[in-house]
């Protein structure tokens, strides 16, 4: 939403700058209707505190709240005209209570009324987007339990490099989405502040309590600086840059499986597919393209917000008001990609033979059969030059033991002595197997399966707490808001 046009009916305004030619462009009515609960929290929770406060009088504040009731009951779009949500709101409570309603606006501003609105929406948000993270995590080690045993080529530069497991792939995803989560419950802390009571920056005369509106809003605590609490951004620049960092996580899985689906390694569900509108054979993974793209609206959206912030000075400008619906769109598109990352995951069959068959490509095992010479006392370098040697004519299709004499005439000619020297037979066999080979790279964090169940359990372990705190941030903000509905009904 860019603008729109606001009506005339401003009580707030009065006529004083509220018409123009810019009336649409200054308007941010419509696209604050994301945040039109959150405003009538913000406005609950000020008014119920500022009646305890005896800065408004009881019964003024019953009729406030009711009003606020009846506004919300009604709905956005039932809104008188105004600049933003918060002019209209107010609007419709004094068009309800008369002048008096006008009292709900004592003790603060827009200024600080707008970014507590923000938090408080983008908290909840940031918790849909990481429980969408945890559904990936879940999809992501669902897959790996089933797939500790199948072998498949892992890639550098896109070229296979050295043989692995899918559950080891796929826990390596699972790894940086833990991440993710992570920043994402981190960015929480910042965000779930209040700015309440600092009013345009610089505070207010009246004896307000900032703990108490902060109380009932769910807020952790309170922005101790007036002029920081109304100006801060930065918790929008670090959510957005851990949706990005999500978005790009997302982008390197989708990419992947877009490759391993069209070498035929993996089958994505049709549900996870689309077709062809001219070519019948057609399966196509559009899904997951759209959601390797979705990191282009993410960064895109890192990018606007920074340039937006970048060089605003203190205290509030209007810039602010372009600022926060960078971190909400990302928001709502990070959090449906990764669910739809989670659903074609959960859905996809890995091809173990097609696996198996391409894990030996390319002379995968190379790294392996250096490490056996080199386990045997041979420098790991000599050992290096010998199977580079020897690696353009080893074709780990072909009987292993004409591979083992490729390897033999390699090492006569580097160090004038041929492998079985150093290393038994079966040995240098087992070395170039690619199921032998993962089964061998049993360091901690590797692909051989004692390692990859430690990997497991400790996924599941984390995927556990992380749900955990999730779940408490999602029920302290359900009792803040009882505790708030509670508070309002004993002046309504
Ligand atoms: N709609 C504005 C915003 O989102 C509210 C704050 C207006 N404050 C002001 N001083 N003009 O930022």
């Amino acid at each position: 939403m860019t603008s729109e046009e606001p009506g005339d009916s401003s009580v707030v305004r009065r006529d004083r700058f509220s018409g123009g030619p810019a009336r649409g462009f200054l308007s941010s009515l419509a696209a604050d209707e994301r945040i039109f609960a959150a405003d009538l929290a913000v406005d609950r929770a000020h008014v119920v505190m500022l009646a305890e406060r005896g800065i408004v009088e009881d019964e003024v504040a019953g009729e406030i709240l009711a009003a606020l009731d009846d506004v919300e009951a009604a709905g956005h779009a039932a809104l008188p005209g105004g600049e933003d949500i918060h002019e209209a709101v107010e609007s419709a409570v004094i068009e309800r209570v008369g002048t008096e309603g006008g009292k709900m606006h004592t003790a603060r501003s827009r200024n600080d009324e707008v970014a507590a609105c923000i938090r408080y929406r983008l908290r909840e948000d940031v918790l849909d987007a990481a429980e969408a993270t945890l559904a990936l995590r879940e999809a992501l080690i669902g897959a790996a339990e089933e797939h500790v045993g199948t072998v498949m080529p892992g890639y550098t530069h896109l070229q296979p490099a050295q043989p692995t497991t899918v559950a080891h792939y796929l826990l390596s995803y699972e790894a940086a989405v833990r991440r993710d989560t992570a920043r994402l419950l981190d960015a929480y802390g910042r965000i779930n502040q209040s700015p309440l009571g600092a009013a345009a920056f610089a505070g207010t005369p009246f004896d307000v309590n900032r703990e108490r509106t902060a109380e009932l809003l769910g807020f952790d605590g309170v922005l101790g600086n007036s002029m920081d609490a109304s100006s801060a951004r930065d918790f929008l620049a670090e959510t957005l840059s851990a949706l990005a960092t999500h978005a790009v996580t997302l982008s390197g899985l989708a990419e992947d499986l877009v490759l391993f689906a069209n070498r035929g390694h993996v089958e994505l569900s049709d549900d996870y597919s689309s077709t062809s509108s001219i070519m019948p054979q057609k399966k196509n993974p559009d899904t997951l393209e759209l959601v390797r793209a979705c990191a282009g609206d993410a960064v895109g959206d890192l990018a606007g917000l920074l340039t937006t912030l970048k060089g605003l000075p203190r205290a509030y400008n209007r810039d602010l008001q372009r600022a926060h619906r960078h971190a909400f769109d990302a928001a709502d598109l990070v959090a449906e990609a990764t669910e739809v990352a989670a659903g074609a995951v959960a859905t996809a069959t890995w091809n173990e033979e097609a696996l198996a068959e391409a894990a030996g490509e390319g002379f995968s095992t190379a790294t392996g059969v250096a490490d056996l010479l080199a386990m045997a006392g041979m420098p790991f370098r000599t050992a290096h030059e010998i199977v580079a040697e020897a690696a353009p004519d080893v074709d780990l299709g072909d009987d292993p033991a004409s591979a083992v004499a490729t390897l033999d005439a390699a090492a006569e000619r580097v160090v004038g002595e041929p492998v079985s020297a150093f290393v038994t037979r079966d040995a240098v066999e087992s070395a170039l197997d690619p199921g032998e080979s993962v089964e061998s790279r049993d360091s901690a964090g590797g692909p051989a399966a004692p390692a990859v169940a430690d990997q497991l359990d400790d996924a599941e372990t984390t995927a556990d707490a992380d749900a955990a705190a999730l779940a408490a941030r999602r029920d302290a903000i359900v009792e803040a808001d009882d505790r708030l509905t509670a508070e309002v009904q004993r002046y309504v």
